[in-house]
C-alpha cells in the first residue's frame, strides 16, 4: 500500500477482468440450478461459453499478458515453478506464472467440455439450442451399438419401462456433461489453492489484482 505508484504496472485489461468474475458467477450459476431451474440453467451456461469462446479468440489478438504466448509454457517451467513455490522462492511474472497459464489452459479446456456437452444434449433432447439439427441422434449412430451394452438399438431401449427412456446419445452426452462438470470443479479449487499459495509466496493479493488489473512489478 505504502508503495509508489511507479512500482505497479496494469497487467490485466478489462476483458480478462470483467470476463473473469463474469465467468465465476455465471460457473456458479449454471452449476446450482443444473439440476431443476433449466431456463436460468441454460442461461447461465450460455454466458459461460460465450467467455471462453471470447477468451480463446482474445488468446491470440489480446494484449500483452492476455495472450497465449506471454503464459503458455513447456512441463519444465511449471514444474520449475511448482518447485520454487514448495521451498518459497518461485520466480515472480508479471503475467500468470506457468503453472497459473498450464491452469488457464486446463480451465478454458474443461469449460468447453463441459458447456458444448449441454448444448449437445439439449440438441438431442429437445432438439433446442445452438447445436439443435447440428447435433442429433444420427450423429451417434455409428457408435451407438457400442454404447449401448445390451447391444439393442435405441428405439428398442425406447419402447422399454414408462415414461421417458434415455438412448444412448443421451446417456453418453449426460455422462460427459456431468463427468467435465466434476472436473472443472477439481480444477477450481486447484485454481484456488494455485491463488493462494502464489498470492503467499510473492506477498501480493492475486484476486485484488483481478479486480484493479494492477500487480506490484517483478523484482
Ligand atoms: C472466488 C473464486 C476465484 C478467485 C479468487 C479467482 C482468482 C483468480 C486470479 C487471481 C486469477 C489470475 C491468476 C494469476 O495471477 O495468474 C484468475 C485467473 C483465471 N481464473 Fe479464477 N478465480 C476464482 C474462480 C474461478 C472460477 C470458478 C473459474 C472457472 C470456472 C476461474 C477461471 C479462471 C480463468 C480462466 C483465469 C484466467 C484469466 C485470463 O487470463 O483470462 N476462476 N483467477
Ligand atoms: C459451465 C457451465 C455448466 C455447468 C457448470 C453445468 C452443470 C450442470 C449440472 C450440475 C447438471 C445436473 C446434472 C445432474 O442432474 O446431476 C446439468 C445438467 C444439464 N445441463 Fe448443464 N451445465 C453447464 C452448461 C450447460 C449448457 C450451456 C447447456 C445447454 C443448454 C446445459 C444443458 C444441460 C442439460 C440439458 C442438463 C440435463 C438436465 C436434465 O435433463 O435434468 N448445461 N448441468
Amino acid at each position: 500500500m505504502d508503495q509508489p505508484r511507479s512500482q505497479f504496472q496494469a497487467v490485466w485489461d478489462p476483458l480478462v477482468r470483467i470476463g473473469h468474475w463474469t465467468l465465476v458467477i455465471g460457473f456458479f450459476t449454471a452449476y446450482l440450478s443444473g439440476d431443476d431451474l433449466f431456463n436460468i440453467h441454460k442461461w447461465a451456461g450460455y454466458v459461460v461459453a460465450a467467455y471462453v469462446l471470447t477468451r480463446v479468440v482474445w488468446g491470440f489478438v489480446g494484449t500483452r499478458h492476455a495472450r497465449f504466448t506471454d503464459f503458455v509454457r513447456g512441463p519444465g517451467a511449471v514444474l520449475g515453478y511448482l518447485r520454487g513455490l514448495a521451498s518459497g522462492k518461485a520466480k515472480d511474472y508479471a503475467g500468470h506464472n506457468p503453472a497459473g497459464g498450464a491452469m488457464v489452459i486446463a480451465l478454458l479446456f474443461s469449460l468447453l467440455v463441459t458447456t458444448s456437452s449441454g448444448m449437445a444434449l439439449y440438441a438431442v433432447e429437445d432438439n433446442a439450442g445452438p447445436l439443435a439439427g447440428i447435433v442429433t441422434e444420427q450423429t451417434f449412430a455409428p457408435i451407438a451399438g457400442m454404447l449401448n451394452e445390451s447391444g439393442e438399438k435405441p428405439e428398442e431401449e425406447h419402447e422399454r419401462g414408462s415414461g421417458h427412456e434415455e438412448s444412448a446419445a443421451e446417456e453418453l452426452l449426460e455422462g460427459v456433461h456431468k463427468a467435465f462438470v466434476y472436473v472443472t470443479l477439481a480444477l477450481v479449487g486447484l485454481h484456488l489453492a494455485g491463488v493462494v499459495a502464489s498470492s503467499l509466496v510473492h506477498k501480493e493479493n492475486l484476486a485484488r489484482a483481478m479486480v484493479t488489473g494492477r500487480k506490484r512489478r517483478p523484482d
